[in-house]
C-alpha cells in the first residue's frame, strides 16, 4: 500500500476506508469486507457511533495491529480539555486498541484548543500516534496550528472534482500538514457518477467515474477514505494506482472545480447554529 509521511514521520496508507453512515449493525460486516480486499487504514468518529464495529472487525481480522492505521475523531461535544482527555479512552476502549494513530478534531467549533490540548497530551503519551483536525478551513487552520505545541499533521477535509480545496491544500503544506479528503466521490451529488468529463476519461483508461476522481485525488498527494458498504465497490476503489493520469487529464479536472462546498459552509452563521444544536 502506497504511503504518505506525515511531519512526525508516521508513515500513513494515502488509500483508506471510510465508514460515515454505515450503520452500526452493519459495521463489523463492511470493515471485515474492507480489510479483505487490502484495506490497511479505516476512517471512523465518536459522532459515527460505529467505533464499536471497527474495533471487532479488527480484532477478528487477525492482522497484527502494526499493518493497520486506525484514525477516530473527537466530537465537539466531548470539546474543552478534561471531556476530550475522557474521550480518548472511550474511543481507545471501543476501538479495543492501546493505541489510535490519527485522532483529529472533528469540527472548529467550541473549545476547541482545550480538547487540542488533550490531543498533544495523548499524543506525547503514546496513545496517539498522530493528531490533526477535520474541517478547518485556511482561517481556523492558521489560527490553529499557529497556536498550538504540535501543528496538526494532518487535515481532512470536503475534498472532490467540484470542490478540489487547492488554496487550502497550500496552507496545510506551509505549515507541514497533509490534507485528507472527506467525500472524495462528493458522496455522488450534483451527477458526480455520470460526470462526461469523467467518464471521457475513464473510457480512455479502462477505468470507471470512481477511479478517476480518486485517482486524480492521489496524484495531487491527497490522502482518500472512500466509503462503500459493497464490497465489489470497496475493490473497485482500492485499485487505483495501475494507471496514470496524464498532465492534459489533471488539467481537465481541475476544471471542474467550484471552489464551493457541496454539503455546508462552514463560515455560515445558520451552519454555526446548527452545530451548536449537536453539542
Ligand atoms: N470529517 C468529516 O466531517 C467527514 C464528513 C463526511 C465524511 N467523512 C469521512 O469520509 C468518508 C467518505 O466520505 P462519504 O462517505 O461522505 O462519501 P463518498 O465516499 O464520497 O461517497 C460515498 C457514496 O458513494 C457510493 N459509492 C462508493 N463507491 C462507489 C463506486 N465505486 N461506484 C458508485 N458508487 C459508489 C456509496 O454508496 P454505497 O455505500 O451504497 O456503495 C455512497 O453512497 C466517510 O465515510 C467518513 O469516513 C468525514
Amino acid at each position: 500500500m502506497k504511503t504518505v509521511r506525515l511531519s512526525n514521520g508516521v508513515e500513513m496508507p494515502q488509500i483508506g476506508y471510510g465508514v460515515y453512515q454505515v450503520e452500526p449493525s452493519e459495521c463489523e460486516r463492511c470493515v471485515s469486507d474492507a480489510l479483505s480486499v487490502g484495506y490497511r487504514m479505516i476512517d471512523t468518529a465518536q459522532a459515527y457511533h460505529n467505533e464499536e464495529g471497527v474495533g471487532a472487525a479488527i480484532a477478528k481480522s487477525g492482522i497484527p495491529r502494526d499493518e493497520l492505521f486506525v484514525v477516530s475523531k473527537v466530537w465537539i461535544s466531548n470539546y474543552g480539555y478534561e471531556k476530550a482527555k475522557a474521550s480518548i479512552s472511550e474511543s481507545l476502549r471501543k476501538l479495543g486498541t492501546d493505541y489510535i494513530d490519527l485522532m483529529l478534531l472533528h469540527q472548529p467549533f467550541c473549545d476547541r484548543y482545550g480538547a487540542y490540548r488533550a490531543l498533544e497530551e495523548a499524543y506525547r503519551e503514546g496513545k496517539l500516534r498522530a493528531i490533526g483536525v477535520s474541517n478547518f478551513y485556511p482561517d481556523n487552520f492558521i489560527d490553529l496550528a499557529s497556536n498550538v505545541e504540535i501543528p496538526p499533521m494532518v487535515n481532512q477535509v470536503e475534498t472532490h472534482v467540484f470542490n478540489q480545496q487547492i488554496k487550502a491544500q497550500k496552507y496545510m503544506e506551509e505549515y507541514g500538514c497533509r490534507i485528507m479528503s472527506w467525500a472524495p466521490l462528493a458522496e455522488g451529488r450534483n451527477n458526480f457518477f455520470t460526470n462526461p468529463v469523467l467518464e471521457a476519461i475513464g473510457e480512455r483508461y479502462g477505468k470507471s467515474v470512481a477511479q478517476v476522481a480518486l485517482r486524480w485525488l492521489t496524484q495531487r498527494g491527497v490522502i482518500i477514505i472512500p466509503k462503500s458498504v459493497r464490497i465489489e465497490r470497496m475493490e473497485q476503489n482500492i485499485n487505483i494506482l495501475d494507471f496514470t493520469l496524464s498532465d492534459e487529464d489533471m488539467a481537465e479536472i481541475a476544471k471542474l472545480d467550484t471552489g464551493k462546498s457541496l454539503f455546508f459552509d462552514h463560515h455560515d452563521g445558520e451552519v454555526t447554529k446548527m452545530f451548536m444544536g449537536w453539542r
